[in-house]
C-alpha cells in the first residue's frame, strides 16, 4: 500500500512527535546525525499544530506512541525488548506502555463470532458476556458451551485490524527508508531490519492460530508441572480471527488484597512464579515472555495460572546448555571459567583477551552477590552480563534480551508478592536440576546414545558402505573439481570432436 496516504501518516507522526515533545528525546536516544534531525524538524516542526495531543501525564515518548494509535503502541512495546537499538533509556521510558484501549461493542463481537462459526452464536454458546478486557489487537470475552455448560474465555481480533496494522507498517518502512537514504550512517542501526523484525512480530499476533498454537505446545510442555496450568484450547472454534480458550478461574496476581483475603500463601506463589519461568526456559528452551501480572492468576486451590500467549521466548538448547553452565561459574565466582565459555561457544571473538574478559565479568558479578538476598536480581546480572559481552564484540541476541527482560520482569511480579524473595535460594534448585540433567554425566550419556541411535540406522547398510569404501580407495576415481567446469566442456568438446572425426576417417575410408 504505497501511496500519499504514507506522506501524510508521515507528517502526522512527526507532527505529534514535535507537539507531544517527544521528537528530541528520540533523536538523542537514536543519537541521530545531522540530516536526520533536520528532516524531522522540518517534517515536524511547521505542521506541529496537526499533530496529535495525547496525555500530558505520560512521558513525551509513551505520549506520542499512545496518541498515535495501536500500531504505535505496539511498536513502542517491541522496542523497549531491543535496547540494542534504542538504547537502555529508551528501553525502560518504553515499558510504561500500557496495551489498554477501549473495547468495540459486543453487538460487533458477537457478529464476528457468528461469521467466524459459520452460523449462529447461540448454538454454540449459551451465554457470551460483554468485554472484560481489551487490548490494540483483541479483546476477550467470557462465554458458556451450549452443550457442556463448560465456560470459556474467547479472545477476538479487532474488526479491521489487518488493514489498519498493515496501512501503518507501509508508514513505518517509508520512514525507515527515509532515514536509511538520508543519512547511510544510520544502517548501523539497521533502521529496516527493526522495522522487518516489528512486521513479523505483529503478523503472527494478528493470527490468533499462532497464539493458539503456542498455548498448546506450552501446556503440553508443563502438563506435569505441579502447580501450574495452562488453560487447554479448544480447536475446533478456534480460527485465525477467534480462540477460545478453557475459562480459568482465579484471582489476578495484581489483586494482592484479594489474594490474601482468600488466604493464598503468597511467599509460596512468588516462589512458584519465579520456579517456573525459570524451568520452562532452561528445561522447555521454551517460554512465557509477557508474565507481568495481568497473565497470570492464581486458582482457588493456589495453582498459577498462566494466560495469553502472544509472545513467546525460545531458546536453542545449546545456548541453553552454555547458559547453564555460565550461570554455574558466577554462582561459584569462577569468572574466568565464565568468560572461557563464551570463548569456547564463540560468542567473542577469537582475537579478544580472556583475561580482561574474566576481569570484566568480576566487575559484573561481584557488587551483585556483594548485595542483601532480597535485593539480587538474575535479571539485572543478565543485562549487565549483555553490556559487557556486548563490548567485547558479541553479537546482540533477541531471545536472549527477551528472556533477560522477562526474568526482570517475573522478579518483580514474585518480590510483589513476597518482598523478602531471595532470588539466589529459590532459583538454586531449578538451575541445579537443569545442570545435574543438561551437562551432567547423565546428559553424556545420553548424548552419547542419541549419537549410537543415530548410527546404528545405518547398521543394515555397514557391510555394503564398508565395501564401497574399500573399493573407492583401491580404485580411486580422480573426479574433476566442479569448479573447473572450463576444463570439462573441454573435454567434453574435444572428446565428442575426437569422436566424430573417428566416424568420418572410418566412413570415408
Ligand atoms: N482463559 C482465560 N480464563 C480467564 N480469563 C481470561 C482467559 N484468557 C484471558 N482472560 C482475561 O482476559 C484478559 C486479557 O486476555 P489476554 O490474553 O491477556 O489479552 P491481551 O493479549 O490483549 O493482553 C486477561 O488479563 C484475563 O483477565
Ligand atoms: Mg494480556
Amino acid at each position: 500500500m504505497r501511496g500519499p496516504h504514507n506522506i501524510w501518516r508521515l507528517v502526522r507522526t512527526g507532527a505529534t512527535f514535535e507537539r507531544t515533545g517527544a521528537m528530541g528525546a528520540v533523536l538523542e536516544a537514536l543519537d541521530a546525525p545531522a540530516p536526520i534531525r533536520l528532516a524531522a524538524r522540518v517534517l515536524g516542526w511547521p505542521f506541529k499544530w496537526l499533530g496529535l495531543k495525547g496525555d500530558p501525564n505520560v512521558p513525551p515518548v509513551p505520549r506520542a506512541l499512545t496518541a498515535l494509535g495501536p500500531a504505535y503502541i505496539k511498536f513502542g512495546q517491541i522496542l523497549s525488548t531491543r535496547p540494542d537499538v534504542v538504547g537502555p533509556d529508551m528501553a525502560l521510558e518504553l515499558q510504561v506502555l500500557q496495551d489498554k484501549l477501549p473495547p468495540f461493542p459486543v453487538a460487533e463481537a458477537r457478529r464476528v463470532v457468528a461469521e467466524e462459526l459459520g452460523g449462529p452464536l447461540e448454538e454454540t454458546f449459551s451465554a457470551f458476556s460483554d468485554p472484560i478486557a481489551a487490548a490494540s489487537i483483541a479483546q476477550v470475552h467470557r462465554a458458556t458451551l451450549a452443550g457442556s455448560g463448560r465456560d470459556v474465555a474467547v479472545k477476538l481480533l479487532r474488526p479491521g485490524i489487518e488493514r489498519a496494522f498493515k496501512k501503518d507498517v507501509d508508514a513505518f518502512h517509508l520512514i525507515a527508508t527515509l532515514v536509511e537514504t538520508l543519512s547511510p550512517s544510520s544502517r548501523r542501526l539497521r533502521p529496516r531490519d527493526v522495522i522487518d523484525h516489528f512486521e513479523g512480530v505483529v503478523m503472527q499476533e494478528l493470527d490468533l492460530r499462532i497464539e493458539a498454537s503456542a498455548a498448546g505446545e506450552f501446556a503440553a510442555n508443563t502438563a506435569d508441572d505441579a502447580c501450574f496450568v495452562v488453560p487447554a484450547v479448544e480447536w475446533n472454534m478456534s480460527t485465525r480471527r477467534m480462540m477460545v480458550l478453557g475459562w480459568a478461574e482465579g484471582l489476578p496476581l495484581s489483586d494482592l488484597a484479594a489474594i490474601d483475603a482468600a488466604g493464598h500463601n503468597r511467599a509460596k506463589l512468588g516462589a512458584t512464579v519465579l520456579q517456573m519461568f525459570l524451568r520452562h526456559a532452561l528445561r522447555d528452551g521454551y517460554f512465557h515472555a509477557d508474565m507481568h501480572q495481568g497473565n497470570l492468576k492464581v486458582a482457588p486451590n493456589g495453582d498459577v495460572v498462566a494466560l495469553d500467549f502472544g509472545i513467546m521466548g525460545r531458546i536453542d538448547e545449546y545456548t541453553r546448555r552454555v547458559y547453564a553452565e555460565i550461570l554455574m561459574g558466577f554462582i561459584r565466582k569462577d569468572y574466568r571459567r565464565v568468560a572461557e565459555v563464551h570463548f569456547e561457544a564463540g560468542y567473542v571473538p577469537a582475537d579478544r583477551d580472556v583475561g580482561e574478559f574474566a576481569q570484566a565479568l568480576r566487575s559484573v558479578g561481584e557488587p551483585i552477590f556483594g548485595m542483601e538476598a532480597s535485593k539480587i536480581s538474575m535479571g539485572r546480572l543478565l543485562a549487565y552480563l549483555f553490556e559487557v559481552t556486548e563490548r567485547f564484540g558479541m553479537e546482540t541476541r533477541t531471545e536472549l534480551i527477551l528472556l533477560q527482560r522477562t526474568m526482570v520482569v517475573v522478579e518483580g511480579v514474585g518480590r510483589s508478592l513476597d518482598p523478602d524473595l531471595n532470588i539466589w535460594a529459590v532459583a538454586q534448585p531449578e538451575v541445579e536440576t537443569y545442570i545435574a540433567n543438561a551437562i551432567g554425566p547423565k546428559a553424556i550419556a545420553r548424548d552419547l546414545f542419541r549419537t549410537a541411535s543415530v548410527l546404528s540406522r545405518f547398521g543394515p547398510r555397514l557391510p555394503q558402505l564398508a565395501e564401497a569404501a574399500l573399493i573407492a580407495q583401491a580404485h580411486p576415481v580422480k573426479p574433476i573439481p566442479p569448479s573447473r567446469w572450463p576444463e570439462r566442456l573441454a573435454i567434453g568438446f574435444g572428446g565428442l570432436a575426437v569422436g566424430l572425426g573417428a566416424a568420418l576417417i572410418w566412413a570415408l575410408f
